[in-house]
């Protein structure tokens, strides 16, 4: 199983479910002490075999390589998480940031194409394999200043049912797991490092955690063969839809 942003949150939370399930792992982000530091844990506590590589899923080049080394060393994965991405920033649109706007393109839409492009072809190839892409509550409603996150979650929607009709005639399940909010590092990226305006993201009700993701994740991809989930939509049960979250409750 490939897992693509897998130095913190719902990828390192997957990385944990899967090797305690007995999956070999390859392990992509940016941050490779991080990874170097996870394999060398989920391999002294299930045994199993983790590579890592230190991919920006926006390099195009760099993305051909890992998966070049991948196929060459026979290790095609039998499962490809799309979970490397973004939100960069919470601006009005007229106030936008051109940089965030490339980053979350870059990152979420550019880089699932460029990891998909490398190691789909070779599931095709065996007609068999699992790519669950991993979107958002955001890409199904829009929320204020979510212009251009809200818009690569959407694209990412589109290109998971394309994916999965584009494969029709083999086995490959094609899958989008698509969480609410969920406490990871995910809002500190978004505000830059702002660690006190992140914290507020979450503060006043019980938030999804990475391993509630990667719970859902997991019967994703155990279902039998021909059990294929399309897209799953979850959320904390104090989030009513995309910006609708009763904060005193629950
Ligand atoms: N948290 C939420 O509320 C929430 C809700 C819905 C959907 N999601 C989605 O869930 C996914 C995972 O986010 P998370 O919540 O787990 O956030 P996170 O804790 O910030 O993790 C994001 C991961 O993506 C990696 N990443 C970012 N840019 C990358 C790049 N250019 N190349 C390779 N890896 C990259 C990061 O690793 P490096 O920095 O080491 O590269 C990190 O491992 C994202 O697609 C996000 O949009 C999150």
């Amino acid at each position: 199983m490939l897992i693509t942003g897998a130095s913190s949150g719902i990828g390192a939370a997957c990385a944990r479910r899967f090797a305690a399930q007995g999956a070999h792992l390859v392990l992509w982000a940016r941050r490779r002490e991080r990874l170097e530091r996870l394999a060398q844990e989920l391999r002294d506590a299930h045994g199993v075999h983790v590579s890592i590589a230190q991919v920006d899923v926006r390099d195009r080049a760099a993305v051909q390589q890992a998966a070049h080394t991948l196929v060459k060393g026979g290790a095609v994965p039998d499962v490809l998480l799309n979970n490397a991405g973004l939100a960069s920033g919470l601006s009005k649109l007229h106030e936008g940031d051109y940089e965030d706007w490339d980053r979350m393109i870059d990152t979420n839409i550019k880089g699932v194409l460029n990891v998909t492009r490398e190691l789909l072809p070779h599931m095709v190839a065996r007609r068999t394999g699992h790519v669950v892409n991993i979107g958002s509550t955001a890409g199904h409603m829009v929320y204020p200043g979510g212009n251009v996150y809200n818009a690569t979650k959407y694209a990412l929607r589109a290109l998971n049912e394309g994916m999965n009709l584009d494969v029709a005639g083999t086995a490959i399940r094609v899958s989008s797991v698509d969480p609410g909010f969920v406490e990871t590092e995910f809002s500190e990226v978004r505000f830059h490092g702002d660690v006190e305006r992140a914290k507020a993201v979450y503060q006043g009700f019980k938030p999804l955690s990475a391993d509630d993701v990667a719970d859902a994740i997991s019967y994703v991809v155990n279902l039998p063969e021909h059990v294929n989930v399309l897209d799953m939509v979850l959320m904390p049960t104090a989030q009513r839809n995309v910006y609708v979250v009763d904060r005193d409750g629950v």
